[in-house]
């Protein structure tokens, strides 16, 4: 075989924000890939759906409906997948929110827990509880989605600011945990055509330039697998140059 392998031939991946968007596409890619993939998100029915599609590529798919700012329900999430496949060797912190899309003067504070929560906080304790297992285990590997809003300010103001922080997360993680093999790495995509950015999209120019989550996908491949060995605590930035980007 190649020194460079792109295969995730008997990996388990957990992917929040598995649903839709750009968490189902890298689902759906990792299992074209060789990974079983658990999929999670709050809404069961929507994520029953992608394990199926998980399932016709060959590969095992899981279904668990799990809100990542709950520290409680993500225990239960990491238990699930523990119980069901005794290993985690892949995270992929994708789940994200923006409830609240207007200038800092006149955030709320509940604008600001929420955003913080969903963004950051949750990403922390799963990826807290993943690395236990997987230094358990001997290694793993962690991607935490940002967004090019976290690189440079962007109109979304609050959610900027939780962007940021997952790029110092992910870098604060990988120089603790790249001693005992757990990488961890982050993509900040620009605008792609989702559900979650669809006022920033539909019915402008960006329509037409605006990337689609198969683009984030190929960078998570990239990182999951051992092509990117030597990679850790870095930001690979999926936006076309700034076509389309938030910047
Ligand atoms: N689209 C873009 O232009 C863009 C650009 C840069 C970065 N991003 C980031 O990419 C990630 C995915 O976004 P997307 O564009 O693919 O959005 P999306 O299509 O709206 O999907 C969001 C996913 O997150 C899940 N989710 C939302 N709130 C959750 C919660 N509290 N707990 C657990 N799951 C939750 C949703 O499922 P449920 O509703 O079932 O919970 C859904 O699976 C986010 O972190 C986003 O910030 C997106």
């Amino acid at each position: 075989m190649s020194i460079v392998n792109y295969s995730l031939e008997n990996k388990v991946a957990l992917v929040t924000g598995g649903s839709r968007g750009i968490g189902r596409a890298i689902a759906l890619t990792f299992a074209e890939n060789g990974a079983d993939v658990v999929v999670s998100s709050r809404k069961l029915p929507d994520l029953e759906q992608v394990a199926e599609e998980i399932k016709a590529t060959g590969r095992r798919g899981v279904a668990i409906a799990s809100h990542i700012a709950k520290g409680e329900e993500s225990k239960n999430l990491v238990d699930k997948v523990k119980e069901e496949f005794g290993r985690i060797d892949i995270l992929v912190n994708n789940a994200g929110t923006n409830p609240y899309m207007g200038p800092l003067i006149d955030a709320e504070e509940w604008a600001w827990d929420v955003t913080m929560n969903v963004n950051l906080k949750g990403p922390f304790l799963l990826g807290q509880m993943v690395a236990r297992v997987m230094l358990e285990q001997g290694g793993g590997n962690i991607i935490n989605i940002a967004s090019t809003a976290g690189i440079n300010p962007s109109s979304l103001h609050i959610y900027s600011v939780t962007k940021a922080a997952m790029i110092m997360l992910t870098r604060v993680m990988a120089m603790e945990w790249g001693k005992d093999n757990i990488r961890v790495n982050t993509i900040a995509p620009g605008l792609i055509k989702t559900r979650f950015s669809e006022a920033l999209w539909k019915g402008t120019p960006a329509e037409e330039r605006a990337a689609i989550p198969e683009d984030v996908a190929g960078a998570a491949l990239y990182l999951a697998s051992d092509a990117s060995r030597f990679v850790n605590g870095q930001t690979i930035v999926v936006s076309g140059a700034g076509a389309g980007g938030m910047e």
